[in-house]
């Protein structure tokens, strides 16, 4: 099954052309084959700003979107017509975005009269790791770690998920844009902070890990970034800051997310009983978090599965591969017709026959 992916919830428009076939038996994951991708980053567009702003990156996607399909088509050598299934981020994100994205994307299905994948953005990352981790397979504990969420799932099959723990305040991308915000560094601060971190040193800045010792599997970033903020001021505000304290101060930011995030993933892994943890979202991407979460999960006979870095922060792909993987087990998808998008939509509330809702 040939299915395009449309990724444009946020600040990426991402474009992808997978071929996703079952396994070669029913014990066999399906499999997913890249046959074209193209991904436009908008971070140029918001920098100036600090963060996302919704109207200029509904206008963006709008203006990208065409060009990015025609790349793809390219790259893959495919006719339109080809196309078996078109699979459309419908939530959560960016109300406006998704309409862009998704208008889109309805239109393509009617003229080429094929059938939408309405694909919920998070199940899209969570379910990631499954193309190309031949050792993964249901059930796992998934983190789900971005900009907009932080949440630990119990994954017992496609669409049947149990929350066991979100944020209750920020996400903890959040956390490090902020944080990189009130350090002076540039958007996105996750990669920005993770940087400056590798010269840092641990111990000079207190910082909380917060709910660390609690018993919950629920995290709150908030607190952090105003101990940050504290931080800056008693040093005297950020132009008293050194290089080297700059640095410190992102080692230390950085260490204490990856301390919480470490400690509730394996709480969850105890909770559950189970051995794999997959791990995706932006911030999957950040290097001590895998360092750390891997020898951790090694002390409790588990293993981490992670998408490939290039897949882990938004893209077509892995909207195309969760549009496929449902297709194959025989959602037969929308046809192309009115449409509503879901910007506030819980993961939860997917039951595996429940997406068209
Ligand atoms: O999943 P994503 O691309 O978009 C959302 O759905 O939110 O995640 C973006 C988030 C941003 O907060 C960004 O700072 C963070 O992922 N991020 C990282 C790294 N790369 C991206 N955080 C920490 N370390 C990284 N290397
Ligand atoms: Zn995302």
């Amino acid at each position: 099954m040939l299915v395009l992916g449309v990724e444009t919830s946020c600040d990426e428009t991402g474009v992808a052309l997978l071929e996703v076939t079952s396994g070669a038996s029913p014990e066999d994951l399906p499999r997913g084959l890249i046959r074209g991708q193209a991904l436009h980053s908008q971070v140029d567009l918001h920098r100036l700003y600090g963060g996302v702003v919704p109207e200029l990156a509904s206008r963006d996607h709008l203006l990208r979107l065409l060009p990015l399909l025609e790349q793809t088509l390219q790259e893959a050598g495919c006719r339109p017509e080809e196309i078996d299934r078109v699979a459309v981020t419908q939530g959560p994100g960016l109300a406006g975005a998704l309409l862009v994205g998704t208008g889109f994307a309805y239109g393509l299905a009617a003229a080429l009269k094929r059938p939408v994948m309405p694909v919920h953005h998070l199940e899209g990352h969570l379910l990631s790791p499954l193309l190309g981790a031949p050792g993964l397979g249901f059930p796992f504990v998934a983190l789900l770690v971005s900009g907009g969420h932080t949440q630990l799932l119990e994954v017992v099959d496609i669409g049947e998920y149990t929350l066991l723990g979100e944020t209750i305040d920020d996400a903890c991308g959040e956390a490090f844009d902020k944080s990189a915000q009130l350090l002076g560094l540039g958007y996105p601060g996750g990669p920005e902070i993770a940087r400056l971190a590798e010269t840092g040193r641990l111990g000079r800045f207190p910082l909380p890990r917060p709910l660390l010792h609690r018993q919950t599997l629920d995290f709150s970033f908030a607190g952090l970034k105003t101990a940050v903020l504290t931080q800056v001021k008693k040093a005297g505000g950020l132009s008293a800051l050194g290089a080297q304290d700059r640095a410190d101060l992102a080692a230390e930011t950085q260490q204490a997310i990856v301390d919480v995030l470490v400690a509730k993933a394996m709480d969850a892994l105890s909770a559950t009983g189970h051995r794999r943890l997959v791990v995706a979202g932006g911030v999957s991407a950040n290097k001590l978090l895998r360092l750390q979460l891997s020898a951790r999960a090694e002390t409790l006979g588990a293993s981490v599965y992670y998408p490939p870095v290039s897949l882990c922060t938004d893209n077509g792909v892995m909207i195309a591969w969760a549009g496929g993987l449902r297709g194959l087990r025989g959602d037969p998808g929308r046809a192309a017709g009115v449409f509503a998008v879901r910007p506030r939509w819980p993961l939860e509330a997917l039951g595996s026959d429940a997406i068209l809702a």
